[in-house]
Protein backbone atom coordinates (compact mmCIF):
# COMPACT_ATOMS: atom_id res chain seq x y z
CA UNK A 1 0.00 0.00 0.00
CA UNK A 2 1.60 3.51 -0.89
CA UNK A 3 2.04 5.59 1.63
CA UNK A 4 -0.01 8.29 -0.67
CA UNK A 5 -3.22 6.40 -0.14
CA UNK A 6 -5.43 8.45 1.04
CA UNK A 7 -6.75 7.79 5.25
CA UNK A 8 -10.04 6.75 3.86
CA UNK A 9 -9.31 4.43 1.29
CA UNK A 10 -6.81 2.21 3.15
CA UNK A 11 -7.81 -1.43 4.26
CA UNK A 12 -9.15 -1.88 7.40
CA UNK A 13 -6.29 -3.77 8.87
CA UNK A 14 -3.67 -1.21 7.75
CA UNK A 15 -6.20 1.37 10.00
CA UNK A 16 -6.40 -1.69 12.89
CA UNK A 17 -2.27 -1.55 12.56
CA UNK A 18 -2.21 2.15 12.70
CA UNK A 19 -4.25 2.67 15.49
CA UNK A 20 -2.69 -0.09 17.61
CA UNK A 21 0.93 1.79 17.19
CA UNK A 22 -0.52 4.97 17.77
CA UNK A 23 -1.98 3.81 21.39
CA UNK A 24 1.72 3.05 21.91
CA UNK A 25 1.74 6.97 23.16
CA UNK A 26 -0.70 6.16 26.23
CA UNK A 27 0.85 6.81 29.32
CA UNK A 28 1.25 3.64 31.46
CA UNK A 29 2.62 3.28 34.97
CA UNK A 30 5.87 3.52 35.57
CA UNK A 31 6.09 3.11 31.48
CA UNK A 32 5.17 -0.63 31.56
CA UNK A 33 3.30 -0.21 28.38
CA UNK A 34 1.29 -3.37 29.54
CA UNK A 35 -0.19 -4.48 26.56
CA UNK A 36 -0.51 -6.24 23.43
CA UNK A 37 -2.79 -5.94 20.70
CA UNK A 38 -3.54 -8.46 18.08
CA UNK A 39 -4.46 -7.24 14.21
CA UNK A 40 -6.95 -9.77 13.04
CA UNK A 41 -8.97 -9.03 9.43
CA UNK A 42 -12.05 -7.60 10.98
CA UNK A 43 -11.45 -6.52 14.67
CA UNK A 44 -8.43 -5.65 16.95
CA UNK A 45 -8.05 -7.36 20.07
CA UNK A 46 -6.33 -5.93 23.63
CA UNK A 47 -4.21 -7.94 25.74
CA UNK A 48 -2.73 -8.32 28.94
CA UNK A 49 1.48 -8.25 28.79
CA UNK A 50 1.98 -9.69 31.77
CA UNK A 51 5.48 -10.46 31.66
CA UNK A 52 4.99 -6.41 32.16
CA UNK A 53 2.83 -6.26 35.03
CA UNK A 54 3.97 -4.78 38.36
CA UNK A 55 3.37 -8.12 40.76
CA UNK A 56 4.17 -6.02 43.96
CA UNK A 57 3.35 -2.70 43.46
CA UNK A 58 -0.21 -3.54 41.40
CA UNK A 59 -1.32 -7.62 42.33
CA UNK A 60 -4.87 -6.77 41.67
CA UNK A 61 -3.87 -5.66 37.97
CA UNK A 62 -5.44 -2.25 38.76
CA UNK A 63 -3.06 -0.10 37.76
CA UNK A 64 -2.29 -2.25 34.88
CA UNK A 65 -5.83 -2.21 33.70
CA UNK A 66 -5.78 1.46 33.91
CA UNK A 67 -2.97 1.87 31.55
CA UNK A 68 -4.31 -0.35 29.26
CA UNK A 69 -7.73 1.31 29.15
CA UNK A 70 -5.96 4.59 28.13
CA UNK A 71 -4.26 2.68 25.54
CA UNK A 72 -7.66 1.70 24.49
CA UNK A 73 -9.33 4.72 24.17
CA UNK A 74 -5.81 6.19 22.03
CA UNK A 75 -7.09 3.52 19.44
CA UNK A 76 -10.38 4.13 19.49
CA UNK A 77 -10.21 8.15 18.97
CA UNK A 78 -7.30 6.87 16.29
CA UNK A 79 -9.94 4.79 14.33
CA UNK A 80 -12.72 7.78 14.54
CA UNK A 81 -10.11 10.10 13.33
CA UNK A 82 -9.62 8.32 9.79
CA UNK A 83 -13.49 7.83 10.06
CA UNK A 84 -14.13 4.08 12.00
CA UNK A 85 -16.39 3.16 13.92
CA UNK A 86 -16.68 0.23 16.03
CA UNK A 87 -18.09 -1.74 18.48
CA UNK A 88 -16.30 -2.33 21.93
CA UNK A 89 -16.47 -5.42 23.71
CA UNK A 90 -14.76 -5.19 27.22
CA UNK A 91 -13.55 -8.49 29.18
CA UNK A 92 -15.63 -10.26 26.19
CA UNK A 93 -14.44 -13.84 27.46
CA UNK A 94 -14.79 -14.68 31.44
CA UNK A 95 -12.56 -17.61 30.83
CA UNK A 96 -9.48 -15.81 29.49
CA UNK A 97 -8.92 -12.56 31.52
CA UNK A 98 -5.84 -11.45 29.60
CA UNK A 99 -8.45 -10.47 26.36
CA UNK A 100 -9.07 -7.19 27.75
CA UNK A 101 -11.22 -5.90 24.79
CA UNK A 102 -12.35 -6.58 21.36
CA UNK A 103 -12.60 -3.40 18.92
CA UNK A 104 -15.65 -5.27 16.40
CA UNK A 105 -18.47 -4.45 13.50
CA UNK A 106 -15.84 -1.78 12.17
CA UNK A 107 -17.29 0.22 9.70
CA UNK A 108 -16.37 2.97 7.84
CA UNK A 109 -17.77 6.80 7.72
CA UNK A 110 -16.33 10.48 7.19
CA UNK A 111 -13.25 11.04 8.81
CA UNK A 112 -13.59 13.09 12.24
CA UNK A 113 -11.48 16.24 13.13
CA UNK A 114 -12.11 16.85 16.74
CA UNK A 115 -10.84 12.94 16.63
CA UNK A 116 -8.01 13.88 14.40
CA UNK A 117 -6.87 17.14 17.15
CA UNK A 118 -6.97 14.50 19.46
CA UNK A 119 -4.37 12.16 17.69
CA UNK A 120 -2.24 15.37 17.59
CA UNK A 121 -2.62 15.45 21.26
CA UNK A 122 -1.38 11.94 21.74
CA UNK A 123 1.79 12.31 20.24
CA UNK A 124 2.83 15.61 22.64
CA UNK A 125 1.02 14.31 25.80
CA UNK A 126 3.52 13.79 28.37
CA UNK A 127 4.00 13.59 31.76
CA UNK A 128 5.86 16.79 33.55
CA UNK A 129 7.16 16.08 37.65
CA UNK A 130 8.10 19.41 37.91
CA UNK A 131 6.03 22.46 39.88
CA UNK A 132 3.70 24.36 38.18
CA UNK A 133 3.17 27.69 37.08
CA UNK A 134 2.08 29.58 40.10
CA UNK A 135 -1.46 30.71 37.58
CA UNK A 136 -4.16 28.38 38.42
CA UNK A 137 -6.32 26.79 35.63
CA UNK A 138 -9.26 28.58 34.31
CA UNK A 139 -12.31 26.83 36.14
CA UNK A 140 -13.91 26.34 32.13
CA UNK A 141 -10.90 24.60 31.60
CA UNK A 142 -10.93 22.38 34.90
CA UNK A 143 -14.98 21.40 33.73
CA UNK A 144 -14.01 20.84 30.59
CA UNK A 145 -11.32 18.26 31.65
CA UNK A 146 -13.59 16.80 34.01
CA UNK A 147 -16.99 16.56 31.49
CA UNK A 148 -13.94 14.49 29.01
CA UNK A 149 -13.47 12.13 32.01
CA UNK A 150 -17.17 11.58 32.58
CA UNK A 151 -17.91 11.16 28.64
CA UNK A 152 -15.91 7.87 29.23
CA UNK A 153 -18.05 6.03 32.48
CA UNK A 154 -15.68 6.78 35.30
CA UNK A 155 -16.01 10.97 37.00
CA UNK A 156 -13.40 12.97 38.21
CA UNK A 157 -14.14 15.09 41.27
CA UNK A 158 -12.07 18.04 42.59
CA UNK A 159 -11.07 18.32 45.37
CA UNK A 160 -11.46 21.37 47.89
CA UNK A 161 -8.53 22.73 49.89
CA UNK A 162 -9.23 20.40 53.37
CA UNK A 163 -9.89 17.21 50.94
CA UNK A 164 -6.37 18.39 49.12
CA UNK A 165 -4.85 18.48 52.76
CA UNK A 166 -6.03 15.27 53.51
CA UNK A 167 -5.16 13.67 51.08
CA UNK A 168 -1.03 15.38 51.26
CA UNK A 169 -1.22 13.24 54.40
CA UNK A 170 -2.58 10.18 53.24
CA UNK A 171 0.05 10.20 50.07
CA UNK A 172 3.24 11.01 52.30
CA UNK A 173 1.84 8.01 54.64
CA UNK A 174 1.36 6.02 51.32
CA UNK A 175 5.26 6.85 50.42
CA UNK A 176 6.67 5.89 53.82
CA UNK A 177 4.70 2.40 53.65
CA UNK A 178 6.30 2.19 49.95
CA UNK A 179 9.28 3.06 51.02
CA UNK A 180 9.68 0.58 53.75
CA UNK A 181 8.85 -2.43 51.69
CA UNK A 182 11.49 -4.12 49.80
CA UNK A 183 9.31 -6.13 46.97
CA UNK A 184 7.79 -2.31 45.85
CA UNK A 185 11.66 -0.66 46.16
CA UNK A 186 12.94 -3.17 43.92
CA UNK A 187 10.53 -3.34 41.16
CA UNK A 188 10.81 0.31 41.27
CA UNK A 189 14.77 0.03 40.77
CA UNK A 190 13.86 -2.49 38.05
CA UNK A 191 11.62 0.33 35.84
CA UNK A 192 13.88 3.30 36.53
CA UNK A 193 17.04 1.55 35.58
CA UNK A 194 16.15 -0.14 32.14
CA UNK A 195 17.01 1.36 29.32
CA UNK A 196 14.69 -0.67 26.40
CA UNK A 197 12.08 1.31 25.39
CA UNK A 198 10.09 1.12 28.57
CA UNK A 199 10.97 2.24 32.00
CA UNK A 200 11.43 5.46 33.26
CA UNK A 201 14.98 7.27 32.51
CA UNK A 202 16.46 9.39 34.76
CA UNK A 203 15.62 12.23 32.20
CA UNK A 204 12.36 12.31 33.11
CA UNK A 205 12.52 12.34 36.50
CA UNK A 206 13.42 15.45 39.01
CA UNK A 207 16.95 15.97 40.45
CA UNK A 208 15.41 17.20 43.56
CA UNK A 209 11.92 16.44 45.24
CA UNK A 210 9.50 19.35 43.81
CA UNK A 211 7.87 21.66 45.84
CA UNK A 212 4.60 20.12 46.06
CA UNK A 213 1.67 20.45 48.43
CA UNK A 214 0.75 16.66 47.95
CA UNK A 215 3.87 15.11 47.87
CA UNK A 216 4.29 12.74 44.61
CA UNK A 217 6.59 10.08 43.49
CA UNK A 218 10.18 9.10 45.35
CA UNK A 219 11.25 7.02 42.53
CA UNK A 220 14.55 6.03 45.11
CA UNK A 221 16.78 7.94 43.00
CA UNK A 222 16.80 11.27 41.76
CA UNK A 223 16.69 11.74 37.92
CA UNK A 224 18.41 14.51 36.02
CA UNK A 225 15.52 16.75 34.99
CA UNK A 226 16.20 19.86 36.79
CA UNK A 227 13.57 21.28 39.36
CA UNK A 228 13.06 24.80 39.78
CA UNK A 229 12.66 26.79 43.18
CA UNK A 230 8.69 27.24 42.28
CA UNK A 231 6.26 25.51 44.39
CA UNK A 232 2.96 23.88 42.68
CA UNK A 233 0.40 26.00 45.09
CA UNK A 234 -1.85 26.85 42.16
CA UNK A 235 -2.46 23.52 40.80
CA UNK A 236 -5.65 21.50 41.21
CA UNK A 237 -5.72 18.06 42.86
CA UNK A 238 -8.43 15.44 41.36
CA UNK A 239 -9.59 11.95 42.17
CA UNK A 240 -10.96 9.77 39.25
CA UNK A 241 -13.92 7.22 40.64
CA UNK A 242 -16.50 5.66 39.61
CA UNK A 243 -19.02 2.59 40.82
CA UNK A 244 -17.26 -0.34 41.18
CA UNK A 245 -13.54 -2.00 41.79
CA UNK A 246 -13.57 -4.33 39.26
CA UNK A 247 -11.49 -5.16 36.23
CA UNK A 248 -13.85 -3.62 33.45
CA UNK A 249 -14.39 -0.88 35.48
CA UNK A 250 -10.44 -0.10 36.38
CA UNK A 251 -10.30 -0.83 32.07
CA UNK A 252 -13.06 2.35 31.88
CA UNK A 253 -10.98 4.65 34.24
CA UNK A 254 -7.86 4.33 31.85
CA UNK A 255 -10.46 5.44 29.27
CA UNK A 256 -11.03 8.48 30.69
CA UNK A 257 -7.94 9.23 31.94
CA UNK A 258 -6.94 9.09 28.35
CA UNK A 259 -9.92 11.14 27.92
CA UNK A 260 -9.91 13.84 30.61
CA UNK A 261 -5.36 14.31 29.69
CA UNK A 262 -6.28 14.42 26.03
CA UNK A 263 -8.60 17.44 26.39
CA UNK A 264 -6.26 18.76 29.35
CA UNK A 265 -3.13 18.39 26.48
CA UNK A 266 -5.30 20.50 24.10
CA UNK A 267 -5.90 23.38 26.63
CA UNK A 268 -2.26 23.39 27.44
CA UNK A 269 -2.69 21.74 31.09
CA UNK A 270 -0.39 19.28 32.58
CA UNK A 271 -1.30 16.51 34.24
CA UNK A 272 0.59 14.06 36.93
CA UNK A 273 -1.08 10.92 37.90
CA UNK A 274 -0.54 10.15 41.51
CA UNK A 275 -0.95 6.43 42.11
CA UNK A 276 0.61 5.74 45.29
CA UNK A 277 -2.38 6.08 47.72
CA UNK A 278 -4.45 3.88 45.39
CA UNK A 279 -1.39 0.84 45.46
CA UNK A 280 -1.37 0.78 49.46
CA UNK A 281 -4.88 -0.80 50.60
CA UNK A 282 -4.67 1.14 53.27
CA UNK A 283 -4.53 4.69 51.81
CA UNK A 284 -6.56 3.86 49.54
CA UNK A 285 -9.62 3.19 52.16
CA UNK A 286 -8.56 6.93 53.32
CA UNK A 287 -9.28 7.90 49.61
CA UNK A 288 -13.01 5.98 49.58
CA UNK A 289 -13.62 7.75 53.24
CA UNK A 290 -12.72 11.05 51.42
CA UNK A 291 -15.33 10.64 48.63
CA UNK A 292 -18.02 10.13 50.93
CA UNK A 293 -19.35 6.91 49.82
CA UNK A 294 -19.66 7.91 46.27
CA UNK A 295 -17.68 5.14 44.75
CA UNK A 296 -14.06 3.74 44.51
CA UNK A 297 -10.86 5.48 43.84
CA UNK A 298 -8.60 4.61 41.18
CA UNK A 299 -6.55 7.66 40.46
CA UNK A 300 -5.37 10.73 41.64
CA UNK A 301 -4.73 13.49 39.28
CA UNK A 302 -2.66 16.91 39.88
CA UNK A 303 -3.68 19.30 37.50
CA UNK A 304 -1.97 22.33 37.08
CA UNK A 305 -0.59 25.08 34.00
CA UNK A 306 2.83 23.84 32.77
CA UNK A 307 5.79 26.47 33.39
CA UNK A 308 6.17 28.22 30.39
CA UNK A 309 9.64 29.63 31.16
CA UNK A 310 11.66 26.45 30.90
CA UNK A 311 11.52 23.15 28.70
CA UNK A 312 9.80 20.38 29.65
CA UNK A 313 11.44 17.23 30.22
CA UNK A 314 12.13 15.21 26.84
CA UNK A 315 9.41 12.34 25.70
CA UNK A 316 9.71 9.20 28.13
CA UNK A 317 10.80 6.31 25.21
CA UNK A 318 8.09 3.71 23.97
CA UNK A 319 8.86 0.12 23.00
CA UNK A 320 9.14 -0.65 19.36
CA UNK A 321 5.72 -1.40 17.75
CA UNK A 322 6.57 -5.39 17.19
CA UNK A 323 6.63 -5.70 20.81
CA UNK A 324 3.31 -4.39 21.26
CA UNK A 325 1.41 -4.65 18.00
CA UNK A 326 0.51 -8.81 16.25
CA UNK A 327 0.07 -8.55 13.09
CA UNK A 328 0.45 -12.13 12.10
CA UNK A 329 -2.53 -12.95 11.36
CA UNK A 330 -3.21 -10.41 8.60
CA UNK A 331 0.16 -10.06 7.32
CA UNK A 332 -0.35 -11.34 3.88
CA UNK A 333 -3.03 -9.32 3.12
CA UNK A 334 -0.91 -6.21 4.26
CA UNK A 335 1.33 -6.81 1.25
C1 LIG B 1 -2.17 4.22 36.01
C2 LIG B 1 -1.01 5.19 36.00
C3 LIG B 1 -0.36 5.49 37.20
C4 LIG B 1 0.70 6.41 37.22
N1 LIG B 1 1.28 6.75 38.42
C5 LIG B 1 2.23 7.72 38.46
C6 LIG B 1 2.77 8.15 39.72
O1 LIG B 1 2.38 7.70 40.78
N2 LIG B 1 3.73 9.12 39.69
C7 LIG B 1 4.19 9.67 38.51
O2 LIG B 1 5.05 10.54 38.56
N3 LIG B 1 3.70 9.25 37.31
C8 LIG B 1 2.73 8.31 37.26
N4 LIG B 1 2.20 7.90 36.05
C9 LIG B 1 2.73 8.48 34.80
C10 LIG B 1 3.62 7.45 34.07
O3 LIG B 1 4.83 7.28 34.77
C11 LIG B 1 3.84 7.92 32.63
O4 LIG B 1 2.61 7.94 31.95
C12 LIG B 1 4.78 7.01 31.86
O5 LIG B 1 6.06 7.05 32.43
C13 LIG B 1 4.89 7.41 30.38
O6 LIG B 1 5.37 8.72 30.27
P1 LIG B 1 4.53 9.86 29.54
O7 LIG B 1 3.23 10.04 30.29
O8 LIG B 1 5.42 11.09 29.65
O9 LIG B 1 4.30 9.43 28.12
C14 LIG B 1 1.15 6.99 36.00
C15 LIG B 1 0.49 6.68 34.80
C16 LIG B 1 -0.58 5.79 34.80
C17 LIG B 1 -1.30 5.49 33.51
Amino acid sequence: MSPQTPATQRPLTIALAEAAAMAGHAPSVHNTQPWRWRVLPDALELRTASQRRLAATDPEGRLLALSCGAALHHARVALRAEGWTSVVQRNPDPADPELLARLTDLRRGAADPPAMRLVQCMQVRHTDRRPVSADPVPADQLTEIVQAASGEGARLQLLDRDQVLELAATASHAGTVEADDPQLREELAYWTSRTSGAGLPPEVLPDQAPQTTVPGRDFGRPGTLPVGPGHDRAAAYALLFGDEDEPESWLRAGEALSAAWLAATRLGVSVVPLSGVVEVPGTRQILRQLLAGLGYPYLVLRLGLADPAHAGPPHTPRLAVEQTVDTSAVRDAQR
